[in-house]
């Protein structure tokens, strides 16, 4: 650690499990609300503490205490920037709650979120893992995105193509900008096509609508339908810690998906249209024996074998092993290596 005097925004010694999803236990050796973005460029500069940014903290896993410099975004705001024939477009602050913008937009009539509503997090962390549900990728709305460069201080400005989104990836991803805080995102703009249509074709969707008799619904109905199925199969972290889905689900080639479903007749298989099918982590994760399964204080979560929950009280060490654990037996079974979806520190 440099000598360099910190802002006075910084405090010390700041507890963790309660500013993340799965409560594990952590202390940050110094923390800072990042409240504007001018507060960065003061922070800005070589020789520091190492920095880590925390959103909502919904897709971490701590393993113990952090020695270097939180950084808590908590840039607040979201307006309508600009509208014209095609579009509405929203900028908001990267600390804004990103449930709270879906909902925001679409008592405005500002449709195209309704697919993302109730994802945990903040608006500044969706674009870096590109926050995925029921057939929408925030990629699929996102304009553009503004950053700033903590060597220099100087805010920097992404286009959708800078951006490089991928299933659950992006450029901040790609090049560890995340991990290292070099990049800290600070408001994201979205444009929302006039040209509404709705995307209902996901089989928990249609199968809501169905049962609801409901043929054509408006994005508010999309919205409470998503809704109703993430609460059926996710845990409320309020209720019982986790950090939504724990592995990306596999992208394999075709021919090993053939191969896989000749195999185990009723694995789910999903084409990519670029050689590429996406199989389901969860059922793999199922079949192994692991839905419902625990391992210590920690299990894979009873209505969705994707999410690992924290049972009470546990640590960093005992998810990693029961990580480790599915990891290895889903290797054993398939041959197919489970990726984690959420972020180590
Ligand atoms: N499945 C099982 N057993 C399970 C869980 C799933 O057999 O325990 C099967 C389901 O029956 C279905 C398939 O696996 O055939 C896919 O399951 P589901 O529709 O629940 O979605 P998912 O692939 O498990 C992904 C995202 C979720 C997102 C949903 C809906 C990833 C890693 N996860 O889950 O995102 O909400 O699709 O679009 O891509 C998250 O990233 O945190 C997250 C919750």
């Amino acid at each position: 650690m440099s000598d360099r005097p910190q802002p006075d925004f910084v405090t010390g010694n700041v507890e963790l499990a309660t500013r993340t999803t799965l409560a594990l236990p952590g202390r940050a050796a110094l923390y800072a609300e990042i409240t504007a973005a001018a507060q960065l460029a003061q922070l800005a500069g070589s020789g520091g503490p190492r920095r880590f940014v925390l959103g909502g903290g919904s897709n971490l896993v701590l393993s113990g205490d952090f020695d270097g410099l939180l950084l808590h975004m908590a840039i607040a705001g979201r307006q309508l920037v600009a509208e014209d024939d095609d579009a509405w477009y929203v900028r908001a602050g990267a600390g804004e709650n990103w449930h709270q913008l879906v909902g925001w937009t679409l008592a405005q009539g500002w449709p195209g979120l309704e697919n993302l509503a109730l994802i945990p997090g903040t608006v500044g962390a969706a674009p870096i893992q590109n926050i995925g549900a029921y057939g929408l990728e925030i990629a699929d709305r996102l304009l553009s995105l503004e950053a700033c460069d903590m060597q220099s201080g100087k805010m920097l400005h992404f286009d959708r193509a800078a951006c490089r989104f991928a299933y659950r990836d992006s450029v901040f991803k790609q090049q560890s900008w995340h991990l290292d805080g070099s990049r800290v995102i600070t408001h994201v703009t979205l444009r929302l096509p006039k040209a509404w249509q709705p995307l209902t074709s996901y089989p928990d969707l249609a199968a809501e609508f169905d049962q609801q008799q409901i043929t054509h619904p408006n994005a508010r109905q999309i919205a409470a339908a998503v809704i109703q199925v993430r609460r059926r199969k996710l845990p409320d972290p309020a209720v019982l810690p986790n950090a939504g889905s724990f592995f990306h689900n596999p992208l394999v080639d075709t021919e090993t998906g053939e191969r896989l479903a000749r195999r185990f007749p009723g694995l789910p298989r999903y084409p990519q249209g670029d050689g590429r099918v996406k199989l389901a982590a969860g059922w793999l994760i199922e079949q192994c024996g692991w839905k419902g399964r625990n391992l210590g204080r920690v299990g894979m979560y009873e209505k969705q074998a994707l999410v690992l929950v924290n049972r009470g009280g546990a640590s960093g060490t005992e998810v990693i092993a029961l990580a480790t654990a599915v990891q290895t037996d889903v290797r054993a079974r398939f041959g197919i290596e489970l990726t984690p979806e959420p972020v180590f520190l």
